[in-house]
């Protein structure tokens, strides 16, 4: 299978990339390098750099390597930000998208993987979150995911093209099996915050409220491995093309963490001082949030193979110290 991954130098895009090699697919990665880096690349995979608003390099890569999928990572993600940068927002996740797909339809590529988010759901209604739970995103970015949802559809009655829309929940770890790197750059996400301030990169960390509907007080959020989430992409895609049939699942463990818990983790996991600053709740932020993902494990027969907060954190550690040290 020849592979083009879009996104692939990013955090969740190398790992993907990883489980594809191992698959023995000839891959190619297209990124701007805005927030991934080429030494994420795990070795083995071709590099172009480029922008998924530019249609001619889209062009030139389906005409020059022949995909017969498309793996679409590369967006923005900062859940804030796209709250106030409407218009990069749009022409990122959205036109380039419609590039993408546009230029796929052009050179009949059938098979396309794309990164969609529990954000499309909003405030929860009820736990855990299946598929069938209403979506409505409270900010930018998860309009963006259902917005391409949206369109896939569409595209998928149109053209002979067959999609995997998967929603992940909290990306988290690394691939315990491998020496590449892929550290977010600027994150916001827990566990990398959690991580720079054990290095000491951060002076502290913040705790946004501990007065929420929870055992501990903190938020619940379900943290799935990076590797779990690869190899589910790689599942979605033999499934794609033996049954001809497009799909919408949730990649979750179903089993949430209290930030509480995890920040608790990355002390007993680093044995570092992790100062810790108690703010307030954060607009938007619910109380829990977890999946369930029985669509993926059905379907798929995929099983998340890591759901111990102490393993997804070590297996992180790891990669940061690798990263400093370097
Ligand atoms: N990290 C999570 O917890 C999470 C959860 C749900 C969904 N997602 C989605 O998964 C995908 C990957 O996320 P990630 O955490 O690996 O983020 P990331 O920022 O590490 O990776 C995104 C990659 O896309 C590239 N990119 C960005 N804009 C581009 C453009 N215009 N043209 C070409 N390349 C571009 C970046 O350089 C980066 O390498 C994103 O679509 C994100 O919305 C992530």
């Amino acid at each position: 299978m020849r592979a083009l991954v879009v996104g692939g130098a990013g955090y969740i895009g190398s790992h993907v990339v990883f489980y594809l090699l191992k698959d023995n697919c000839e891959v190619l990665v297209l990124d701007n390098l805005s927030f991934g880096s080429e030494s994420s690349i795990p070795k083995g995979a071709d590099f172009v750099l480029g922008d998924i608003r530019n249609k001619e390099v889209l062009t030139r890569c389906m005409q020059n390597f022949k995909p017969e999928v498309v793996v679409h990572l590369a967006a923005l993600k900062s859940v804030g930000k796209s709250i106030h940068e409407i218009a990069v927002y749009s022409d990122i996740n959205i036109t380039g998208t419609i590039n993408l797909l546009n230029a796929m339809i052009a050179q009949n590529i059938p098979y396309f993987v794309f990164s969609s988010s529990a954000a499309v759901y909003g405030t929860p209604v009820y736990l855990p979150i299946d598929e069938k739970h209403p979506t409505k995103p409270i900010n930018y970015y998860g309009e963006t995911k259902l917005i391409i949802e949206q369109m896939l559809q569409w595209y998928s009655r149109a053209y002979p093209f067959y999609y995997s829309a998967l929603r992940y929940f909290n990306a988290s770890g690394h691939e315990p099996a491998s020496s590449f790197f892929a550290i977010e750059k600027n994150p916001e996400n827990l566990i990398p915050i959690l991580l720079e301030t054990a290095l000491g990169t951060r002076k502290d960390f913040t705790l946004f409220g501990d007065d929420y509907d929870t055992p501990d007080g903190s938020c619940i959020r379900d943290y799935i491995h990076v590797s779990d989430l690869a190899r589910a992409h790689l599942l979605s895609l033999h499934f794609l093309k033996e049954k001809k049939q497009s799909l919408t699942l949730n990649l979750g463990t179903g089993k949430g963490f209290s930030t509480r818990e995890a920040y608790e983790s990355a002390v007993r996991v680093t044995k570092k001082d992790i100062p810790l600053t108690i703010g307030g709740r954060r607009e938007g932020d619910p109380a829990s949030m977890y999946a369930l993902s029985d669509r993926a494990r059905n379907l798929l027969a995929w099983q998340p193979k890591y759901n111990n907060i102490d393993d997804i954190i070590l297996h992180s550690w790891k990669a940061y110290q690798r990263n400093f040290e370097t």
